[in-house]
């Protein structure tokens, strides 16, 4: 499978700082080979991002959407006004919108359809805290989510879903996982997804690591079958780290 390598910035970065960044990683593209590479600026970064990297084959992903596609929504943004600018993927149900912001299943479940409906690929996150894994509750916890979100899904953009096993306490602790519990993990995360979804879609759709991934542990990971790229925060904000990450994944997958 394609590896894909996705930006997740959170909250960083303005519109100038963005397209400085896109500029410069576009000059880098020929050295990323077979690898689909994906950024997540803000919602304001988004339209310039996609000027900037006119000619390329960056893509561009939301951070978040709204469940409704339009209405009486105070601050939210939906699925539309993303299509707009070129934006073609949405991470959805991160940790931090789940534990910072009380996003919970339900509300994520009702993105991920939004989101298929619109023709956005969802990147659906999934991950368990310090607590569930030191209970033995990683397993359980990852099919309860997935079932959540997936459980009789369907849609044209349901085989390009990836879905990214991201362990709560590996997010920007700069203490990954270790390369065989994320294939564990992975590995869990496609059977669960094959048992709730149907035609085929479980078996092809990508399952990315995230949590503390840099270039120089980036290998690691995508060496492993189950592992078909990562989603990276702070590895992501410095052209030069990622350019490195993006093309040591390459490298990795051979
Ligand atoms: P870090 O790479 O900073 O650990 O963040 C991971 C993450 O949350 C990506 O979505």
């Amino acid at each position: 499978m394609k590896l894909i390598i996705a930006a997740n910035w959170k909250m960083h970065k303005t519109a100038a700082e963005t397209v400085i960044f896109c500029e410069q990683l576009k000059r880098r593209e020929s050295e990323f080979g077979g690898v689909e590479v994906l950024l997540c600026p803000p919602f304001t970064a988004l339209a310039p991002a996609a000027s900037a990297l006119e000619g390329s084959a960056i893509r561009l992903g939301a951070q978040n959407i709204s469940w409704e596609e339009q209405g009486a929504y105070t601050g939210e943004i939906a699925a539309p006004m993303l299509k707009e600018f070129g934006v073609s993927h949405v991470i959805l149900g991160h940790s931090e919108r789940r534990h910072i912001f009380g996003e919970e299943d339900v509300s994520i479940r009702k993105k991920l359809e939004r989101a298929l409906q619109a023709g956005l690929v969802p990147i659906l996150c999934v991950g368990e805290t310090e607590a569930q894994r030191k209970g033995g509750e990683t397993g359980a916890v990852l099919e309860r989510q997935l079932r959540a979100a997936l459980e009789g899904l369907e849609g044209e953009k349901v085989k390009e879903m990836i879905i990214a096993y991201e362990p709560v306490w590996a997010i920007g602790s700069g203490q990954a996982a270790s390369p065989g519990d994320a294939a564990d993990a992975a590995s869990l995360v496609r059977r669960v997804a094959e048992k709730h979804l149907g035609g085929g879609a479980g078996g092809a759709l990508r399952v990315q690591y995230g949590g503390s991934v840099n270039a120089g542990n980036i290998g690691s990971f995508v060496s492993l079958p189950p592992v078909n790229g990562a989603l990276v925060g702070g590895a992501s904000l410095e052209v030069d780290t990622f350019a490195a990450l993006v093309v040591a994944a390459g490298e990795a997958a051979g």
